[in-house]
């Protein structure tokens, strides 16, 4: 990588430990080989990261945790603590069904993970086996009880437009952890050609059924669409109505480590 364009500027960089993940939701487009990166890279990618200004890394392993080189982490943390004063840790991306296993969350805030996304999609779990996510509520509830002892932060990703989706238990859900989860992701589903997972068996009739941003999907009706933009809006009010004038406070790695 090569920052040098990009001198001063303030930004969350990505960095990766390894591409590719093994799980198969039949949704998604990521490469199923998962390859780990050599820690002579990893480090060269550190060290592009010198001219930036950051006070957070977001790893873009798609599944972090799967690789068997995820506690390479520490590495990463020592150089940037050793440049910085002002590193407040990591965002990493998993299902909850990894963040649940036991231990795991505790050594990812050892590594100085603070914020941890989950692609969450929906919380109802006949859909979720529909969509062949790797976990269950269970997990998710699990998952999130540990992060909120640990003082971590949750990020869901929440696809929105998924046949027969209500909402009320994503929505229910964010009601219930929202002191933990301070913005939301969402994605309308789409379907994606090049899909090595499968597929959902849904209609592709031109570029708003393959397109994350957009509503106007051939399975969708009127109503439902409606019903998916006042989900979305939904979301957004339990969130801003909990965190409007509250602000995180986490401490930098470096003082929290001596
Ligand atoms: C690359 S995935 C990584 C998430 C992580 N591996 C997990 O499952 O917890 C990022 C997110 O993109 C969204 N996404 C991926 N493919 C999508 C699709 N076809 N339609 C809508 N959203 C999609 C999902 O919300 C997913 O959680
Ligand atoms: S959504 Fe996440 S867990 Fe599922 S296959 Fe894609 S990257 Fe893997």
């Amino acid at each position: 990588m090569d920052y040098r364009l990009f001198e001063g500027f303030a930004c969350i960089p990505r960095l990766s430990l390894s591409s590719g993940c093994s799980f198969r939701c039949s949704f998604c487009t990521v490469p199923t080989q998962l390859v780990p990166a050599t820690e002579e890279r990893l480090v060269a990618d550190v060290d592009a990261l010198a001219g930036l200004s950051y006070g957070l890394i977001f790893i873009d392993d798609k599944s972090f945790g799967q690789a068997q080189n995820w506690q390479v982490l520490a590495k990463v943390r020592d150089i940037v603590c050793n440049r910085t004063d002002e590193f407040y840790g990591f965002i990493v991306q998993t299902p909850p069904s990894i963040a649940a296993r036991p231990g795991f969350l505790e050594a990812c805030y050892e590594l100085g993970v603070r914020y941890v996304e989950f692609g969450v999609e929906t919380v109802d779990d006949a859909l979720l086996k529909w969509l062949r996510k790797p976990f269950s509520i269970g997990h998710l509830r699990q998952a999130c009880s540990i992060a909120r002892d640990l003082g971590m932060y949750i990020i869901p990703n929440l696809i929105i437009g998924i046949p027969g989706d209500d909402y009320s238990g994503s929505i229910m859900w964010l009601e219930d952890n929202v002191d933990i989860v301070p913005v939301v992701n969402v994605n309308w589903l789409s379907v994606h050609h090049g899909n090595d997972r499968g597929s959902l068996d849904l209609p592709d009739h031109g570029i708003a059924d393959r397109d994350q941003n957009t509503s106007n999907k051939t399975w969708l009706s009127p109503s439902e669409e409606a019903r998916g933009h006042l989900a979305i809006a939904q979301c957004y009010g339990i969130t801003d109505s909990y965190w409007r004038g509250r602000s995180i406070d986490l401490q930098p790695l470096a003082m929290a480590r001596s």
